[in-house]
């Protein structure tokens, strides 16, 4: 989704301001753009559609002589992927605006801005902030006074960050729902809606709240509330395992990130565990005094982090012994649901900040929840900040837009939590110790499923021609089908759809033939033989299968099943062991493709828009 880079300084910036987009690239985008305020007082705006090479590409070798700017990748929502409706936006040829989120009130506020004599040039909701900002101006000496009177006409969510070319060397920037840093260096200061652009300038952040608003110069940073007192935020030092560093010797993040599993998942366990149970405040100080009392989980996220909370109902229902329910956060937040009496919400996000989960952890707290949860990855993220408790993923920053590390990792929270909440109700020690045993072997397990790279490597030719594959599991499998599915759909743009193998025969053996390649996991667990009647009835359809199985459960390889062996591991941690074939096999059915793997068209990142 759009990425914001703002900095002050001394130097020039248009080389940080590029820099930054490019870090932010990973999140999605279609278009980018940059505006300097040059040495004369006017502001120098380059936009290009496409990539950030592109933009630097036009900015040419020499950096642009101005010291104070701002940047941004766009990630189309009001208006097509052209060069005008890129960011940044001007109005007056002096007030220039990036904006992150939707101005719900744009058309309401652009016709009364026409009434005005504006004229746009675009077809964004972002355009309007900046002629009234330029409007507001008539009526405030000051630029922070303008930008706030502005503000209190928008409806929406908004992350906003806007210079002005009559106080060089300033930038405004106001929060409301998307998020912002201000990145802290010495004699200068830079604004980003992700700190991870800001790593080559800075380590210190300011991680700006709901309705803040900031007023930047080059050595000041005043902060001011929603109601516009000054307020101080807390200086936070940047968590080094959370930089991503390059690419090193892997082609693409993705494939990075696929093989750091086994160390993000040791890093996850860390300290985390005793020989039969849990550490203390695994979920955060004093978290037990309020885990104790959960007798319902109510889980909610998106997307790939919805698919871990379907693992986890499995095992919290099995083994912790309370109800859950799972469910996309896009119906949660709009439907009236009952909520059960003593009901834990959680969520469950990579970067913290989707929009839809956000606003459904919001709703609950009115909603007569016992508290919230958040699994998640970013430390500083709205979630973990307005949550309750949380427990942190420490899967490292994760590039690929495709979910990896971020998803195994949240297995193993989603372990942790059954973990918590099972010791007080009735999970026997002995079932405690198998999970934290089971915990203890996985980041070996999936070191063995890693090695399983060449041959799927060699099966992915078989699926590159193909349009359509279909995912079949059962138990704690039929989520990692729809999960394997989701990546194949995201980085190959092949239609993959996942079905409880059970369900098979309510629909979609009507679709099967030699075209349709049919992908089964199927560990050793009780559901096998359940499984293997499901494989004969694709078989006995014509149907291809691969199916990814543990080698005790006796599959054979044939004209019309290719079987890949996955390592033997216990039942528990075999969702996650089973993941790993699932990304390896969309990733080099993706090269073949010649897609774009890190970065899928028309997909983003952190989803930070409805
Ligand atoms: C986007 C990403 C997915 C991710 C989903 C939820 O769609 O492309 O990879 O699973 O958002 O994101 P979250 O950060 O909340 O886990």
């Amino acid at each position: 989704m759009c990425g914001i880079v703002g900095a002050t300084s001394e130097r020039r910036i248009s080389e940080i301001l590029i820099e930054g987009l490019k870090r932010l690239e990973y999140r999605g985008y279609d278009s980018a753009g940059l505006a300097v305020l040059n040495d004369n007082g006017d502001i120098e705006l380059v936009r290009r559609v496409g990539k950030v090479q592109a933009l630097k590409d036009a900015v040419g070798e020499q950096p642009l002589s101005g010291t104070t700017g701002i940047a941004h990748t766009r990630w189309a929502t009001h208006g097509g992927v052209t060069e005008a409706n890129a960011h940044p936006h001007i109005s007056g040829n002096c007030i220039a605006v990036v904006h992150n989120g939707i101005i719900e009130n744009h058309d309401k506020l652009r016709q009364q801005l026409q009434q005005l004599g504006y004229t746009f040039n675009s077809d964004t909701d972002t355009e309007v902030i900046c002629h009234w900002i330029h409007h507001e101006r008539k009526k405030h000496d000051d630029f922070f006074a303008a930008v706030q009177a502005t503000i209190k006409h928008l409806e929406g969510a908004y992350g906003t960050l806007v210079m002005d070319c009559r106080n060089p060397g300033r930038l405004v920037v106001a929060r409301s729902g998307s998020p912002l840093v201000i990145g802290l260096g010495i004699g200068e200061n830079f604004v980003a809606s992700d700190q991870l652009a800001l790593l080559p300038v800075t380590r210190r952040f300011i991680v700006l709240e709901e309705g803040d608003m900031a007023d930047i110069t080059r050595t000041e940073v005043k902060v001011y509330d929603r109601d516009g007192n000054p307020v101080e935020r807390e200086v936070h030092e940047f968590d080094g395992h959370y930089d991503a560093g390059g690419k090193g010797e892997y082609r693409h993040y993705m494939l990075k990130e696929i093989h750091e599993q086994p160390s993000a998942v040791r890093h996850a366990l860390e300290e985390r565990l005793t020989d039969h149970g849990l550490a203390d405040d695994v979920f955060g100080k004093g978290s037990l005094e309020l885990l104790k009392r959960v007798k319902h989980v109510q889980i909610v996220a998106c997307g790939t982090s919805y698919h871990a909370g379907l693992v986890a109902r499995y095992w919290l229902e099995a083994l912790a012994g309370v109800s859950c329910n799972v469910e996309i956060a896009s119906e949660f937040r709009y439907r009236t649901s009952h909520v059960h009496h003593d009901s834990l919400l959680v969520t469950i996000s990579q970067s913290g900040e989707t929009a839809d989960t956000l606003a459904a952890l919001r709703l609950s707290k009115q909603l007569g929840y016992l508290g919230s949860l958040t699994i998640c990855n970013v430390p500083t993220s709205s979630m973990v900040r307005e949550s309750d408790l949380a427990y942190l993923t420490r899967a490292g920053a994760e590039i690929g837009v495709a979910s990896t590390k971020a998803f195994t990792t949240q297995l193993v929270g989603l372990l942790m939590l059954t973990l918590a909440i099972g010791q007080f109700r009735g999970m026997s020690h002995e079932q405690q110790s198998a999970v934290v045993q089971s915990l203890k072997v996985l980041p070996n397990k999936l070191e063995e499923a890693l090695l399983l790279s060449e041959a799927i490597e060699a099966l992915a030719p078989e699926f590159a021609d193909k349009y359509h594959s279909l995912f079949l599991g059962r138990g704690t499998q039929y989520p990692i089908a729809m999960e394997g599915a989701l990546k194949l759909k995201e980085i190959s743009y092949i239609h993959a759809e996942a079905y409880a193998a059970g369900e098979l025969k309510h629909g979609p053996l009507a679709l099967i033939d030699a075209e349709m390649p049919v992908i089964v996991v199927a560990p050793n667990d009780e559901l096998l033989e359940k499984l293997k009647s499901n494989v004969e009835e694709v078989r006995a359809r014509g149907g291809i299968m691969y199916v990814f199985a543990d080698k005790h459960a006796h599959f054979k390889s044939d004209d019309s099943m290719r079987v890949i062996n996955v390592t033997h591991c216990d039942e528990l941690i075999a969702p996650i062991v089973y993941t790993v074939p699932l990304q390896l096999l969309s990733y080099f059915v993706a090269i073949i493709k010649g897609t774009d793997v890190d970065q899928p068209r028309n997909l983003a990142k952190s989803v930070t828009v409805e």
